[in-house]
């Protein structure tokens, strides 16, 4: 049994990546300054609310419940608004894992999980991306998680380091039970969108945003991970941390991918409602095709993907939406 620290715990991620602990048997203790998670999705141990930026803070949590390891979810993650804020982006996700490892400095922990993205990669042309690819973000938030990697490497220059810092790709679906699943303010992912005109509940149309790209059908492909999927995957990055020293980069994807239209129309299926659309110029910042080269996920932590079938995505995060909105 491990005590973990999870920053970012009522969040969309982080919520599930507690429930995993608690159901094999860790304790999770959520830190999340509730600024985008949601109070109710922290259901599987105490919830410390508290803003990584704040060293008083987390030294206290730090003392009353003593961690064995930190997974590290809590980060501003809207590519379009940290393009408007920069400086909240590098406060937050810099700035707070800066503040986060020195609160474990002091309180003597070591192991951390970490959140980074295929934003790091900007957009590659080498396809499926490689680890070992050029980071080259195209975002300020991807360049907030490029740099957070490279703090996580520097802290490894004189010390053991012991470390996972896990690039997701597009982390999508809700839990089974429909329980906890994805409810961003504003709303900005294409599946969630998706579902709420499947609902009726507006906008009439959804926005697609670039059809002349160069994919099979012309619209965006991504690399769709079930967040039930993701929180294995961190499972096995947390064993690894707190089994002995480990500075591992490693992608979170499944190698396959589905274009937009694609995910519209398994949307409709599994709806059984008509998702109508109106074509929009593209997204500033949105490269053609992001999709995981997952061999050393599979090497290094035994991850693979169960659950993460476009079909059973949906049905999951339809599962949920239509259990939240009442539909
Ligand atoms: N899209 C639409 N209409 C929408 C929403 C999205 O057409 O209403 C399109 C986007 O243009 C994109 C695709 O659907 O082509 C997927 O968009 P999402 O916003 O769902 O996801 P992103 O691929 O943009 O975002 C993901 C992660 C980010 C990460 C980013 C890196 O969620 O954290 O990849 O590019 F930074």
């Amino acid at each position: 049994m491990a005590r973990i620290l999870v920053t970012g715990g009522a969040g969309y991620i982080g919520a599930h990546v507690c429930r995993a602990l608690a159901a094999r048997g860790d304790q999770p203790v959520a830190f999340d300054n509730l600024s985008s998670g949601h109070q109710h999705a922290v259901q599987w141990g105490p919830l410390v609310t508290g803003d990584i930026r704040s060293p008083a803070a987390l030294d206290q949590a730090f003392q009353e419940y003593k961690p064995d390891a930190v997974m590290h979810f809590a980060a501003s993650i809207e590519v379009g608004e940290g393009q408007q804020k920069p400086q909240q982006y590098w406060d937050n996700n810099v700035g707070g894992l800066i503040s986060l490892l020195g609160a474990m400095g002091r309180a003597g922990v070591k192991p951390i999980v970490f959140s980074s993205s295929c934003a790091v990669y900007g957009a590659p042309s080498s396809i499926p991306i490689r680890e070992s690819e050029t980071r080259a973000p195209v975002s300020v938030y991807g360049q907030t998680k490029h740099a957070a990697e490279l703090l996580l490497a520097d802290m490894a220059l004189n010390d053991d380091a012991r470390f996972v810092a896990l690039r997701y790709f597009n982390a999508a679906g809700a839990s089974p039970d429909g329980e906890i699943g994805e409810e961003h303010e504003p709303e900005t992912h294409l599946i969630p969108n998706a579902l709420k005109v499947a609902a009726g509940l507006g906008p009439d149309r959804l926005k697609l945003f670039g059809s002349d790209y160069d994919t099979r059908d012309g619209t965006c492909l991504r690399d769709y991970i079930h967040v039930v999927d993701l929180a294995a995957a961190h499972l096995a990055a947390l064993d690894r941390v707190l089994a002995g020293p480990s500075q591992l980069f490693c992608n979170v994807g499944t190698g396959q991918g589905a274009t937009v239209l694609e995910v519209l129309q398994a949307a409709e299926r599994i709806t059984g409602a008509r998702i109508p659309y109106d074509i929009h110029p593209r997204r500033p910042g949105d490269p053609a095709v992001l999709l995981a080269e997952t061999s050393l996920a599979k090497a290094q932590l035994g991850f693979q993907p169960r659950f993460s079938s476009i079909d059973q995505i949906l049905t999951d995060a339809w599962n949920f939406h239509a259990r939240k909105w009442r539909v």
